[in-house]
């Protein structure tokens, strides 16, 4: 597994991390505990929960076990206010079976009016700083579907690290928000990898690879998808080969990323 360093934070994450997103969905997932021992096992140092994600916190602290401490973990809140967010930290802690978290992001990021909000006077933003005060979280980030919300975001604060949307087919993040995040030494995580699986995952995480981004967290909800994307972390390098670059023209001409759900979120 490959790994590159998380500029301000100084950790070292592996190239392919595992999005918990779905690790509580039993329709979904039917082996999520054995998915999280063996991300271990391939190298995945780099673990993406939410508080939203209720039981994926579980399992997620279940799975770690003893290797807690030797891997990062960041977990989110979709809170509006200080004491929602207050709560919903020490929630993460002891479903995660934790002392501290190594980053909390702001979860989702909708529109203006709530980065004015989560960031504004008893805003969730301030519950973050107080539990990073007290070392109860490490580091502060922010998420959402839309970079130029988490432009705004950073204007306001120095937030150590962002998720974002990108993929293939998305590159919206490449333009500003990224060249953005690279300048101010701020972690560059990714999500919708596989677009739901509209993608082909190996030519997906290859492709992303090749971008300044730190590391990519593919919502893995069987143990073959799993080895399918650690394998692309062992890559000695991520160059594309002609016949590759070609696959990759002929999905951007046939999917748009307007056909993604989330592209047409509200902002
Ligand atoms: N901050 C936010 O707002 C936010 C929002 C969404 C997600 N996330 C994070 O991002 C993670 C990834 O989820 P995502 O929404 O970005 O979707 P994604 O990783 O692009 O897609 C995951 C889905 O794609 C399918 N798939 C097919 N091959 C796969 C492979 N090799 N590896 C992984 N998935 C494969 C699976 O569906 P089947 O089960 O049908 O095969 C899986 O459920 C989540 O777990 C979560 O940690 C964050």
């Amino acid at each position: 597994m490959q790994y590159r360093e998380l500029d301000k934070i100084g950790f070292k994450v592996s190239v392919i991390g595992l999005g918990c997103g779905f690790l509580g969905d039993s329709s979904k997932t039917k082996q999520p505990l054995e998915i999280v021992r063996k991300a271990l096992k391939y190298g995945v140092n780099y673990f993406d929960t939410a508080h939203a994600y209720t039981d994926s916190d579980t399992i997620l602290g279940q799975g770690l076990g003893a290797d807690r401490r030797r891997v990062f973990v960041s977990s989110k809140t979709l809170a509006k206010t200080k004491s929602e967010a207050a709560k919903h930290i020490r929630e993460s802690l002891n479903r995660l079976k934790t002392d501290y978290i190594d980053n909390y992001f702001l979860h989702g990021l909708e529109d203006k009016r709530d980065v004015e909000k989560r960031l504004g006077s008893r805003g969730a933003l301030y519950a973050l700083i107080e539990a990073r005060d007290q070392g109860l979280i490490r580091h502060i980030g922010c998420t959402s579907h839309h970079s130029e919300l988490l432009i705004k975001a950073l204007e306001k604060f120095d937030f150590e690290i962002v998720l974002v949307p990108m993929n293939i087919v998305e590159r919206e993040p490449l333009k500003a928000l990224i060249p953005l995040c690279r300048d101010r030494g701020v972690g560059v995580t990714i999500m919708k990898p596989v677009a739901w699986g509209a993608l082909p995952a190996r030519l997906a995480l290859k492709w992303l690879l090749n971008q300044p981004v730190d590391t990519i967290v593919p919502g893995a909800t069987t143990l073959e998808q799993l080895e399918e994307d650690c394998l692309v972390g062992d890559y000695e390098n991520f160059s594309l080969t002609d016949s590759e670059q070609k696959e990759i023209n002929e999905i951007i001409s046939r999917i748009k990323p307007e056909s993604f759900w989330w592209h047409n979120l509200e902002k």
